[in-house]
């Protein structure tokens, strides 16, 4: 018997390496290090025996190819449709990453039982029949067309999918699944990829949507190497704070649609509850206004959000002054202090600075960037703004107040909330239908005139 050819392969990025390494060039981890066995033949068809012979691909003209209307299958839930685009797409493989806990297999299970239409396999690697019964028992709802397979050798579960032929089938997880095909242990670099890559020649063939849910290592990225990230169509993470009920679920990647969107989800005693409409759970509530809260509206996907900002600056008691930020990027909370201080002419260089996201939310659009700084300098100064005030505006590095798009969804949001006045980038003003506004609109072109205009 010829000797099987070995590899040692880095379990956190997936390079090769001939011999063992106790540390990986390529992504730094220590002890990553295994060794797996290469087949040169894993990769047969699970269905039929390839034969190049009768194969019919051949090159088309792109003019030539008839679009098929693509069908999208609904989910029964609306966050989760919106994540994906508009619903599933048959034949498409999502892989649904995220922290232990935070509530992949809730969602899956829940999603499962709101579909009754078709048969839906849902195959657990992780838990028993019993856990799983408890689950939906806590979720509250039955359901006749869903059926739970607790197994990991992927043989056998596609050999119990050729009879029971679920039209939607969802794994959790793909790091306890393993093939016959490859000699490695389950969760490993080689094993993931194999039953991956099968995973998705069933969903081509058979047009069947299929859910992986992934595990993420502790750096935060889906565990298995980026391969897994580029087999799939789409990669929805689920995030949120633990000790916070709010969650959300973002895409990273999608192949049927856009990558901005937001689902927002509460957990609750009875399973996840959709939030559709999350600013205003986002915005506390409160009596009194405080100094260092002010709010901004942020769009994500298409979705305008109302994001409450809280600061905290105090004069720094040692030494080097602290600088933290929750859901807001610390480099860009740098570069803003850095702006108020040159040409706001604020001594910030010897204070505290805690800058903090209500709501556990992370947000990257720029267009907060305003009433972050106003919110900085109101807890300097201890002067609040007015409850009914918000800001949606990106603040240059020379101080100016820059434009954000679709400015009009944003003002409708505030308005529809209850804001009376909203400061916004002055080249924002043209072009926009005043007609339809009742908010008092307050264009600026510089910050430190808002900042003087807000805060005397
Ligand atoms: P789970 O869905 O098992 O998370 P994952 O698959 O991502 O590891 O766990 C969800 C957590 O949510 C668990 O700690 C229990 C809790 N939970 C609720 O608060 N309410 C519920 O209705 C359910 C089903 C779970
Ligand atoms: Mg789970």
């Amino acid at each position: 018997m010829a000797k099987k050819k070995t590899a040692f392969i880095c379990q956190n990025c997936g390079s090769q390496s001939p011999k063992w390494l106790g540390n990986c060039p390529n992504c730094n981890e220590w002890n990553t290090y295994v060794e797996e066995v290469l087949e040169a033949n894993v990769d047969q068809d699970w269905m039929d025996e390839k034969n190049i012979k009768n194969s019919k691909s051949k090159p088309v003209p792109i003019s030539d190819i008839v679009l098929n209307k693509e069908q999208r299958i609904k989910t029964n839930d609306q966050e989760l449709d919106r994540v994906l685009g508009g619903g599933m797409v048959g034949g498409s493989l999502i892989l649904i990453g995220g922290e232990p806990g935070i509530g992949k297999s809730t969602l899956m299970l829940q999603i499962a039982l709101q579909l009754t239409s078709s048969n839906i396999l849902y195959v657990s690697g992780e838990e028993s029949e019993q856990q799983i019964k408890m689950r939906a028992q806590r979720i509250g709802r039955e359901s006749s067309s869903l059926y739970i397979l607790t197994e990991t050798n992927l043989n056998v579960i596609f050999n119990q999918i050729k009879s029971l032929k679920p039209s939607i089938l969802i794994i959790d997880s793909i790091q306890t699944m393993f093939t016959d095909k490859v000699e490695a242990a389950s969760g490993s670099i080689s094993q993931v990829r194999q039953c991956t890559s099968e995973l998705m020649k069933f969903a081509k063939k058979t047009n069947t949507p299929v859910f992986l849910i992934g595990h993420i290592t502790k750096d935060g990225s889906l565990a298995g190497p980026k391969i897994l990230e580029h087999m799939v169509d789409t990669v929805i993470q689920f995030e949120g704070d633990r000790h916070l009920s709010y969650r959300i679920l973002r895409t990273t990647k999608n192949r049927f649609g856009s990558t901005s969107e937001l689902g927002i989800y509460e957990m609750q005693g009875n399973g996840l509850r959709q939030v559709s409409n999350p600013s205003e759970i986002l915005i506390s509530q409160r009596e009194d206004e405080l100094s260092g809260i002010s709010i901004g509206v942020s769009l994500e996907g298409n979705r305008p959000l109302l994001i409450e900002i809280q600061s905290l600056v105090t004069p720094a008691a040692y030494g080097t002054p602290q600088r933290s930020s929750t859901g807001f990027d610390a480099k860009r909370l740098n570069m803003l202090l850095a702006v108020l201080e040159k040409r706001g002419g604020y001594r910030l260089g010897m204070q505290d600075v805690f800058l903090n996201i209500a709501g556990g939310l992370r947000i990257d659009d720029p267009a907060i960037d305003l009433a972050v700084a106003v919110s900085i300098i109101s807890s300097l100064e201890d002067i609040p703004i007015p409850k009914k005030t918000c800001f949606t505006a990106e603040v240059g590095l020379g101080g100016e107040i820059r434009a954000v798009n679709r400015i009009e969804s944003r003002i409708m949001e505030a308005e529809k909330l209850g804001f009376e006045q909203i400061y916004i980038s002055k080249y924002n003003k043209k072009g926009l239908n005043i007609s339809r506004i009742n908010m008092e609109i307050k264009p600026y072109s510089r910050l430190d005139s808002v900042l003087s205009t807000i805060l005397s």
